[in-house]
């Protein structure tokens, strides 16, 4: 197994147009409604198997048509799901996208289903020397965020996998003690800049890399959007620009792509610079169509050549 991505597997349904009017009318008629797999952890695991890397997603889901139809994304795009729990008593975690008529953007989320994962879940035996354990929505992991990532993110170490982390909005606004414990053996660290102020309480990455110089992260890399990403192995430091040419049709799941992609490099043993180039490319493609996984999908999934394409363009410039 190259990767075990943990976290969240979400059922989008996607409904335009609504505006706050037609709560006022008992039947209000859609243009357009789409189902669209999500989740960061299902995001994550889908784009790296679209980009031939051997793949295994541990999550949860309700046993219900929502849940089948996770696990059967999954499958079907080629990643491992024996470690994924269909759950008999919660409803698969589900976000309700209300698009109104200027595609502005309201959410109804439900995540009782996600919440209920815990490190009692994950066998760790499949975590093989050499291999990568990501969790990429610390702070919205309601039993595992905390000691459980910890304790996670321990067995992996001790297991000789590498470990990887992205954390998404704290809704309780906790943010730092829900992973604090972890940084201690987490090897790479992908917050946004957003997210790693609202940690940090620091505002430069500059500053946020030394705050989190104390815990053993071997290399820091922060997501800022459309300038690109900042990253550090603690020694030296730099600023990367977005993939040239990027055009942006939806940002839905860019984080997950980067992340992707950075694995992806670290896989292929790239260099600090090189992985997050890599990312960077991948998140070009994630951008440059609708849906979380759409462009990364279209691109790769069954087209190794397309992969060794930007893999070598990576080893070239990094
Ligand atoms: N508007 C944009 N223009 C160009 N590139 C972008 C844009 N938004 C994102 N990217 C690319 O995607 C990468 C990751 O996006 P971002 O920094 O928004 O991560 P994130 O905050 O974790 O995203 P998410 O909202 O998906 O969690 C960026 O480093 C950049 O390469
Ligand atoms: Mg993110």
């Amino acid at each position: 197994m190259d990767v075990t991505c943990i976290g969240l597997a979400v059922m989008d349904i996607i409904a335009c147009p609504v505006s706050k009017e037609d709560f006022e009318d008992d039947t209000n008629y859609l243009d357009t409604l789409q189902y669209q797999s999500g989740g960061d952890a299902l995001n994550a695991a889908l784009n790296m198997a679209a980009l031939g890397m051997d793949v295994s997603l541990i999550g949860r889901a309700g046993n219900d048509p929502a849940g089948r139809s996770l696990l059967e994304t999954a499958r079907q795009g080629r990643v491992k799901t024996s470690g994924f729990i269909l759950d008999k008593e919660y409803a698969t975690s589900t976000s309700i996208v209300m698009v109104d008529k200027k595609g502005g953007r309201r959410f109804a989320y439900y995540g009782k289903c996600n919440d209920q994962l815990s490190v009692a879940d994950i066998d760790v035996s499949q975590f093989k020397t050499g291999g990568i354990v990501h969790v990429g929505s610390a702070m919205a992991l309601g039993s595992l965020d905390g000691r459980g990532l910890a304790e996670l993110f321990k067995k992996a170490k001790d297991r000789g996998c590498t470990t990887s982390l992205d954390v998404t909005w704290d809704r309780e606004r906790r943010w730092l003690p829900k992973i604090e414990a972890a940084l201690n053996y987490t090897d790479l660290f992908l917050p946004s800049l957003y997210e790693a102020r609202f940690i940090t309480k620091k505002e430069t990455p500059g500053e946020i890399a030394e705050f989190f110089s104390g815990y053993g992260i071997s290399n820091l890399v922060i997501k800022m959007g459309n300038r690109g990403c900042y990253l550090t192995d603690f020694k030296e430091a730099e600023i990367l620009p977005p993939a040239p040419g990027s055009v942006v049709v939806d940002t839905t799941g860019a984080g997950d792509a980067f992340v992707s992609g950075f694995l992806f490099g670290t896989k292929n043993n790239l260099t600090l610079r090189g992985c997050a180039i890599l990312g960077g490319m991948v998140a070009s493609e994630a951008i440059g169509a609708f849906g979380a996984t759409t462009g990364v999908r279209g691109k790769f999934f069954g087209r190794p050549g397309e992969t060794k394409k930007i893999l070598q363009k990576a080893i070239e410039m990094q």
